[in-house]
C-alpha cells in the first residue's frame, strides 16, 4: 500500500493547474445513460472515483472510453443490465446516481444500498421518495433498491433537506419523464448547474438550475452531446489552503473563482491575500493567519468538503476558532490525527474548537476519507519534520496527482511504497474502501 511522505516547512511558489470537478464529472458520466447517443466529456479528472463510475456504467452495457487529456466518451447504445452491485456501490456512494437515469431510460433499476460511510450514515431516502412521487414503484430488499416505472411522470418534488446527488438524480430522471417536474429546496451547488448544462446540450428542458427551484419539462428522447466539466472548486480551495499553511505565493490556474465565493470570503478573513482573475487566482500567504469561525452549509454557504482543510489552517492561526459541521454528523475523523501532530482541538458534538498557533510536528498519520486526507497533507506542510500519510487511496479517489502538483510548486513530498521506496506510478494501485 502506498503512502505519502512530506517534509514540512517549505514555502510554495509557482503555478498549479486545477483539474475538472470530480463531483460534477460523476453525475455527468451517469447522464450518458439517458441516451443511446455518444456523450463526450472534457476536463474529467482521472481520479479513482471516476474510474469506478466508468466500471459501473460498463457493467450496465455502456462503452466507456477514457482518452488522454481528460476526455471520456460514453455510449450507452443499449442498456444490457440494470444492476449496480454491492461490490461497486460499497466503494463509492455516488454510484446511486445511476438510479434515476436507469429508471427513466430502461424502466427498471436494481441498485445496492450504499450503507453507512466514514463521514456519516448518509441515507438515500430522499432520492427514493422523490422517484416514488414520479411514479416509480420502489422495493428495498436484501440490501438492494429495486425501482420500476413504465414511464416516470413529472411531479412536485419538495426536498426536506438539501441533497446534492438527490437533486441530480431527480433532474436526470425528470428529463425523460412525462410532463413537468418542479424541484423545491434544490441543491444550488455549481455541480448542479454543470449537470443542467450537459442535460440541456442533450436536449433536456431545464430552468432554474443553481437556484432553489428547478423546473424540468420531460422530453421523449435525449441525444448525444459534448461538454466541458467545470474546474474542481474543492481542489482549488485545497491549494489555497496549502499555500496559506506552508507560506508562499502561488498562482492557481484553470479555476472558477465565482464558484468559490464563500471559501474566498472566509479565507480572506484569515488574512490570505487572494487576487482573482477570470480563470485564475494569485494567492499570497500572510505572515500570520488569523482565527475565524466557520459553519458548513449547503451552497452558497461554506462547503463541508473544505471543513477538514480549513481546520488544518486554523491550527496555525492566531486565536481560537469554532468550526461547526452541519452537513455530516461524523466528519471530524481528521481531528485525532491532527492532535497527534500537536494540534489543540476540542470536539463537542458538531462543534470543534481549535486553539491555534500550536507548532505541529511530523508524525505517522492515517487518512480516513478523502477530505480528511487533504487536511493531513496541509498539516504536514506546516509541520516540523517528516510526516507519513498512510491509506492515501482515499486521496486518490478525488484529487488528481496532488502529490505531483504540490511538488511542482516546491513542496517536499513524495509517494512511497510500503518499504519506503519511491513509487513510480503516481496514480496508484490500491483498492478503495467505503
Ligand atoms: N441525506 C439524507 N437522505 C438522503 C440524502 C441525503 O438524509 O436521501 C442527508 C445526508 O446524510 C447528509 C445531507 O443530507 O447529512 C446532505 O447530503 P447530500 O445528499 O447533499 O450529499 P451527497 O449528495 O451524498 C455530495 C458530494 C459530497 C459532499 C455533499 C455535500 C458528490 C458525489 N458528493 O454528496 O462530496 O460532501 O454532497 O456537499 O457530489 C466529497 O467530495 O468529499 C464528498 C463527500
Amino acid at each position: 500500500m502506498e503512502r505519502i511522505r512530506i517534509v514540512g516547512g517549505r514555502p510554495l511558489e509557482g503555478t498549479v493547474r486545477i483539474s475538472g470537478a470530480k463531483n460534477a464529472s460523476l453525475p455527468d458520466v451517469c447522464a450518458a445513460l439517458l441516451t443511446d447517443g455518444q456523450v463526450v466529456l472534457h476536463n474529467v479528472p482521472e481520479v479513482r472515483d471516476i474510474r469506478t463510475m466508468g466500471r459501473v456504467l460498463a457493467d450496465l452495457g455502456a462503452a466507456v472510453d477514457f482518452r488522454v487529456g481528460g476526455t471520456v466518451a460514453i455510449q450507452a447504445g443499449r442498456i444490457t443490465s440494470v444492476e449496480a452491485t454491492y461490490d461497486l456501490v460499497k466503494t463509492m456512494r455516488a454510484s446511486v446516481l445511476v438510479l434515476g437515469p436507469l429508471v427513466a431510460r430502461a424502466g427498471r433499476a436494481r441498485v445496492s444500498l450504499p450503507g453507512g460511510c466514514a463521514i456519516g450514515a448518509r441515507p438515500i431516502d430522499l432520492h427514493l421518495r422523490a422517484l416514488e412521487k414520479m411514479g416509480a414503484k420502489i422495493h428495498v430488499e436484501s440490501g438492494y433498491v429495486e425501482a420500476r416505472a413504465e414511464r416516470l411522470r413529472g411531479a412536485e418534488v419538495a426536498f426536506d433537506m438539501v441533497t446534492v446527488t438527490g437533486t441530480e438524480n431527480v433532474m436526470m430522471a425528470a428529463s425523460l419523464a412525462e410532463g413537468e417536474t418542479v424541484i423545491r429546496k434544490a441543491a444550488q451547488e455549481p455541480e448542479i448547474e454543470d449537470l443542467a448544462a450537459l442535460l440541456v446540450a442533450m436536449g433536456a428542458k431545464i430552468e432554474g438550475a443553481g437556484s432553489p427551484t428547478i423546473r424540468i419539462r420531460g422530453v421523449e428522447k435525449l441525444g448525444g452531446a459534448e461538454h466541458t466539466v467545470i474546474p474542481d472548486r474543492i481542489e482549488t480551495g485545497t491549494f489555497i489552503g496549502a499555500c496559506a499553511v506552508a507560506g508562499g505565493d502561488i498562482e492557481v490556474r484553470n479555476c472558477q473563482p465565482a464558484h468559490l465565493r464563500p471559501v474566498i470570503e472566509k479565507l480572506r478573513e484569515t488574512g490570505i491575500r487572494i487576487e482573482e482573475g477570470p480563470n485564475n487566482m494569485r494567492v499570497r500567504a500572510p505572515r500570520t493567519l488569523r482565527a475565524s469561525d466557520v459553519t458548513t452549509e449547503p451552497h452558497p454557504g461554506f462547503p463541508t468538503d473544505m471543513q477538514a482543510q480549513y481546520m488544518a489552517l486554523m491550527t496555525q492561526a492566531a486565536g481560537t476558532s469554532t468550526i461547526t459541521e452541519t452537513i455530516f454528523e461524523n466528519r471530524y475523523m481528521h481531528v485525532g490525527e491532527l492532535q497527534r501532530m500537536g494540534a489543540n482541538i476540542r470536539v463537542d458534538g458538531r462543534k470543534a474548537v481549535v486553539t491555534g498557533h500550536t507548532p505541529l510536528s511530523g508524525a505517522q498519520v492515517m487518512a480516513t476519507d478523502l477530505r480528511a486526507s487533504a487536511c493531513l497533507l496541509l498539516a504536514a506542510l506546516a509541520a516540523r519534520g517528516e510526516t507519513i500519510v498512510d491509506r492515501i487511496y482515499h486521496l486518490d479517489r478525488g484529487y488528481y496527482r496532488i502529490d505531483e502538483k504540490l511538488r511542482g510548486i516546491g513542496a517536499d513530498i513524495e509517494r512511497v511504497g510500503q518499504g519506503g521506496r519511491r513509487a513510480t506510478d503516481a496514480v496508484v494501485s490500491a483498492e478503495p474502501t467505503a
